[in-house]
C-alpha cells in the first residue's frame, strides 16, 4: 500500500522522504494555513514536489467547477506530480470529469458514502479519499465505508484508487492494509507511531546494555 503524508510541512516531509517512508503528500486548506505565513502556496507546492516524486495533491478553493476546472490547471503548471484535489459536490465532481479529461489527476475529498465514492469514479476520479475519522467521530465506522468502497470498486473493476483519508492512529492503518485500500494518507505524528514499539526500545536498551559489560570493539 501506498503511504502518503498529510501535511503542508516541508520540514516533516523532507524528514519522512529522507527516511523512504513515504509514496507522497496530501495536502488541503486548513493544513496550508497551518503552515504558510508569509510564503506563497505555489512556493510550498513548488517544495514539495521537488522533495517527494509521488502524488502531491494539492487542493482547489473555488466552488464553482469554471473555478475549479481554472485553479485545477494552473496549480498542475507548478510540477508534473502535482494531483488535483477537489471537493465531492456536484461542481467538483463536474470539474473532475473535465480535468480527467485534459489528462490531468484528481483525487475528490471529502468522501463520507459509498454512492459519493461511486459517483467519484463515474466523474474519473484517480483517487477517491474516505475520510475515516471524521465519519467516528460523530459515531459512525469510518472502516465500514472503506470496506464498502472496496467491495464496490471490486465488483464493478473500478480503477479508482481508494485512499483511506483521516486517519487517526494506527489502528485505522491496520484495518485499512487488511481491507486492501490502495494507499493511506497519514499525519506525521501517526506515521512516527507505526514506527516506534516499546519492546523495540527495551530490547535495543538490553542488547547495549549487555554489550557494554563486555566491554569489546567490533
Ligand atoms: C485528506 O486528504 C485530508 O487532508 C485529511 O486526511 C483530513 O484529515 P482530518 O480529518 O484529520 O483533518
Amino acid at each position: 500500500m501506498r503511504i502518503f503524508l498529510d501535511t503542508a510541512d516541508p520540514i516533516e516531509i523532507r524528514r519522512a522522504a529522507d527516511a523512504g517512508l513515504i509514496d507522497g503528500v496530501t495536502t488541503n486548506p486548513s493544513l496550508l494555513a497551518q503552515v504558510a505565513k508569509e510564503r506563497e502556496p505555489s512556493d510550498i507546492f513548488k517544495e514539495i514536489c521537488q522533495t517527494v516524486e509521488g502524488p502531491v495533491s494539492a487542493e482547489v478553493v473555488a466552488l464553482d467547477a469554471e473555478g475549479m476546472i481554472e485553479q485545477g490547471e494552473k496549480l498542475y503548471e507548478i510540477a508534473d506530480n502535482i494531483v488535483i484535489k477537489v471537493p465531492l459536490t456536484e461542481e467538483g465532481l463536474v470539474a473532475c470529469r473535465a480535468l480527467t479529461n485534459a489528462g490531468i489527476p484528481v483525487n475528490v475529498t471529502l468522501c463520507f458514502s459509498p454512492t459519493q465514492a461511486h459517483l467519484a469514479a463515474k466523474a474519473g476520479a484517480t483517487f477517491i479519499s474516505p475520510f475515516i475519522g471524521r465519519i467516528d467521530d460523530i459515531s459512525g465506522d469510518g472502516m465500514d465505508l472503506i470496506a464498502q468502497i472496496r467491495q464496490i470498486y471490486d465488483n464493478y473493476d473500478i480503477e479508482t484508487e481508494i485512499l483511506a483519508a483521516s486517519i487517526r492512529h494506527p489502528q485505522h492503518m491496520v484495518q485499512s492494509l487488511m481491507i486492501g485500500a490502495d494507499c493511506a494518507t497519514i499525519p506525521p505524528k501517526v506515521l512516527y507511531q507505526l514506527l516506534r514499539h516499546p519492546l523495540t526500545d527495551k530490547g535495543l536498551e538490553g542488547f547495549m546494555n549487555d554489550w557494554k559489560s563486555l566491554g569489546r570493539d567490533l
